[in-house]
């Protein structure tokens, strides 16, 4: 081999040498790119992954105990999209919470008509004086109505936790509570004749009823609404009735026997016996609470009327005695329905209303029961009739409401404004502790 041959050699040996190091090096580099790749997708994966349990989270509505309620659902992602406002957003749907919007006053605070930037009318409810209890109702409010649907449960569109501020924002219902069309000036036993005819008594009773049925047999662990009441019955403006206010609601036991509280909330005239005296609640405390409401409907009497003769003041202990007799039946049916309905038909409500108030809380009703008796009963119509009193030959109302009341359709159609001080002396039962 000659020298320029031995050069030949190294050369190709150098290049040889040169490119396997080149080759492994570009392996390195693709390895150590492959590796930075992998480390970057695993940090997103879990990164991803953290997001969505915040989100599950957020859309089981934990409720953090403290200061700051912490509630948060995204509006249109889950929770029923239950929107979280800034208080200046429902300060401005509300003109400044004006008093000229006020619709009503309860417990909780003062209840606010107003609009949102798309149009959409709403009720603001504003927590006054906050306290536990207020904070507790809110949450508790907050809680169910993000979880529970139900064409007959009240809608919560949203909510607000801002500093101090607890406001809650539901769909509005132009007709205001039944309790306000039942004793429309003030109720009592100098209150106004009730324009409710007997055909919308029992759409509202029936609509009502599903509300608690959905409540005792469609959720689990069943919930108690602990607060049923006719002004927690609300109507939009075709009186189609929606139930409200979860602020005092428990969920109910799935053992027997259900819970045993030492602290007893209601209002007056609505509590069941057995939950006022020894603090047990199931689902038969509401249909206890039904039934005075079913009372209501069929006397046009306030649960208590201290006013009225002796005998006469608490509705249950009055009707009851009178409820399975055909003839005290027509007696206390209320006289603003007369000729409405048939005495048939009468008697069969009251004798549901007699199985809903029986002292004995494990013969009264299922609410699915109460809902079975009462479909018969109610005429399937499109809108609600709402006439005045009429005598025994008068023609039935007629189909165009002819209601007048204080949250009328204006000329630009929007419900006038009402203010429920005018109703102030309705409210039978003082929220309270019993
Ligand atoms: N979503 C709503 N749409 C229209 N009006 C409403 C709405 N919610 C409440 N209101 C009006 O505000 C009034 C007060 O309601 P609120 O629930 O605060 O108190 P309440 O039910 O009367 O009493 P309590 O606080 O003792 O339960 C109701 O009677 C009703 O007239
Ligand atoms: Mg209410």
């Amino acid at each position: 081999m000659d020298a320029e041959e031995r050069r030949e050699e190294s050369v190709a040996l150098v290049v040889i040498v040169v490119l396997a190091v080149l080759a492994l090096a570009s392996l390195l580099v693709a390895l150590g790119y492959y590796c930075y790749i992998r480390s970057k997708v695993s940090q997103r994966r879990k990164a991803f992954k953290n997001e969505a349990r915040e989100e599950g989270d957020h859309e089981e509505a934990a409720v953090a105990g403290g200061g700051e309620v912490e509630v948060v659902v995204a509006a249109g992602k889950g929770g029923g999209g239950v929107q979280l406002f800034a208080y200046k957003q429902l300060h401005a749907a509300t003109g400044g919470f004006g008093k000229g919007n006020v619709v009503g006053h309860g417990s909780f605070g003062s209840v606010y008509r107003g609009a949102l930037p798309d149009g959409r009318k709403v009720a603001v409810k504003l927590m006054d004086s906050g306290g536990k209890q207020g904070e507790e109702e809110f949450k508790m409010e907050v809680e169910l109505l993000t979880r529970l649907r139900s064409a007959y449960l009240l809608g919560l569109i949203g909510y607000c936790s801002e500093g101090g501020h607890r406001l809650l924002v539901y769909e509005y219902m132009a007709s205001g509570s039944l309790q306000e069309h039942l004793y429309p000036t003030g109720g009592g036993s100098y209150g106004g004749v009730s324009k409710l005819d007997w055909e919308t008594r029992m759409k509202i009773a029936l609509e009502a009823a599903k509300g608690l049925e959905y409540l005792h047999e469609e959720v689990n662990p069943p919930v108690i609404h602990r607060d049923f009441k006719s002004s927690n019955i609300l109507l939009d403006k075709n009186f189609r009735a929606k139930v409200s206010d979860f602020g005092l609601a428990k969920f109910g036991s799935e053992k027997a026997g259900g819970h045993v509280s030492t602290r007893v909330l209601g209002t007056q005239g609505y509590v069941a016996p057995e939950y006022a005296l020894t603090g047990h609640l199931t689902t038969k405390s509401d249909v206890y609470s039904y039934g005075v409401v079913l009372l209501e409907l069929l006397t046009g009497r306030i649960p208590v009327d201290m006013n009225r003769p002796p005998g006469e003041g608490v509705l249950v202990s009055w009707a009851l005695p009178r409820l399975t007799d055909r003839e005290k039946v027509a007696q206390i049916m209320d006289p603003a329905m007369e000729g409405q309905y048939s005495l048939k038909e009468a008697v069969q409500v009251a004798a549901i209303a007699a199985m809903c108030v029986q002292p004995e809380a494990d013969y009264r009703p299922l609410m699915a029961d109460v809902v079975q008796s009462l479909v018969p009963l109610v005429k399937h119509k499109s809108t609600a009739k709402i006439g005045g009193g009429s005598s025994l030959h008068a023609p039935k109302s007629p189909a165009t409401p002819v209601y007048k009341n204080s949250r009328d359709i204006t000329n630009d159609g929007a419900p006038e404004l009402h203010n429920s001080h005018d109703h102030g002396s309705v409210r039978t039962g003082i929220k309270s502790e019993l």
